[in-house]
């Protein structure tokens, strides 16, 4: 039975995830902060539910110690994110580490844990949950969009030095899925940029938006492909939105498309 070890699993993607890797036989470590109270993952056979912050080193290091003392992981997929929303001035430092520490340090700590299993095992696959803001920055989340930016950029880099052990190193690109990563959020207010925060929320709120929102269902298809395809490929757009823009930069480059999704997306 192959194993794949998810943080972020207590809600959307991860969980999505989680579940569809179990229903295709799959032995499942789901991972998040409040897993613990998810009766509907903890009643599935073939899933073990493990508490994991993954801003905690030390609580990686231990949870990656023994779970990997009892199975022989083969896909590690870091998924777990949270966004901070609002304008880059008012952040606090303390809201500034803890929105790198989850969105990129985290996944890093994650990976570095279960590396010497990989590379012992000569395999495995590592599976990175960015962001479609990483190549298309979004306003009022900059250093989210930073953070996810930087992990793609290290799993891409990261990718080659693992070759030689045949380890694979991918990424996951949604645009937008409908979860709860916005309601989770840490939302920032100001009443200097209260207009265009006020413009950017109302886009967010929009019919016009939502038709933009893919399925966190739709996403889990896409990680068990990754997993499972047995190509050097890195990196999965995993939904229209996210293929549309990074084709309209192809062809009409960056910066006229982050003005046209400013006027779509972004208010
Ligand atoms: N939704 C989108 O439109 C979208 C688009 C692009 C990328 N993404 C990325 O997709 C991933 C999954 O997000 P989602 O949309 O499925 O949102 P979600 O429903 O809010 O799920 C986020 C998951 O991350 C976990 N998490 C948050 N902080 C954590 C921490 N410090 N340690 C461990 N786990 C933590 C949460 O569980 P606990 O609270 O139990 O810890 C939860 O299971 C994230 O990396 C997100 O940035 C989402």
């Amino acid at each position: 039975m192959s194993t794949i070890f998810i943080t972020g699993a207590s809600s959307g993607m991860g969980k999505a995830t989680a579940k569809l890797f179990a229903e295709r036989g799959w032995q499942v470590i789901a991972a998040s902060r409040s897993i613990g109270d998810d009766v509907e993952l903890a009643a599935i056979e073939n899933i073990e539910t493990v508490t994991l912050d993954v801003t905690d080193p030390r609580q990686i290091r231990s949870v990656a110690a023994d779970i990997l003392s009892r199975f022989d992981v083969d896909v590690l997929f870091n998924n777990a994110g949270a966004v901070l929303f609002g304008p880059v001035e008012e952040y606090t430092d303390e809201q500034l580490d803890a929105q790198i520490a989850v969105n990129l340090l985290g996944p890093i700590r994650v990976t570095q844990a279960f590396l010497p299993h990989f590379r012992e095992r000569r395999g495995g696959t590592v599976i990175n949950t960015t962001s479609l803001t990483a190549m298309l920055p979004a306003p009022f989340m900059s250093v989210y969009s930073a953070a996810k930016a930087g992990l793609e950029r290290w799993s891409f880099g990261l990718n080659l030095e693992l070759d030689e052990f045949g380890i694979r190193v991918k990424t996951i690109v949604p645009g937008i899925v409908d979860t709860n990563l916005m309601v989770a959020g840490t939302v920032v207010q100001s009443d200097a940029y209260a207009v265009h925060l006020g413009e950017v929320f109302a886009a967010f709120g929009d019919p016009a938006t939502a038709e933009l929102f893919s399925t966190a269902e739709g996403t889990a298809a896409v990680v068990f492909g990754a997993a499972t395809d047995g190509k050097t490929r890195v990196r999965y757009l995993t939904d229209a939105t996210a293929k549309e823009y990074v084709a309209m930069m192809v062809g009409f480059g960056e910066e006229t498309t982050q003005a046209f999704a400013s006027t779509v997306m972004f208010g």
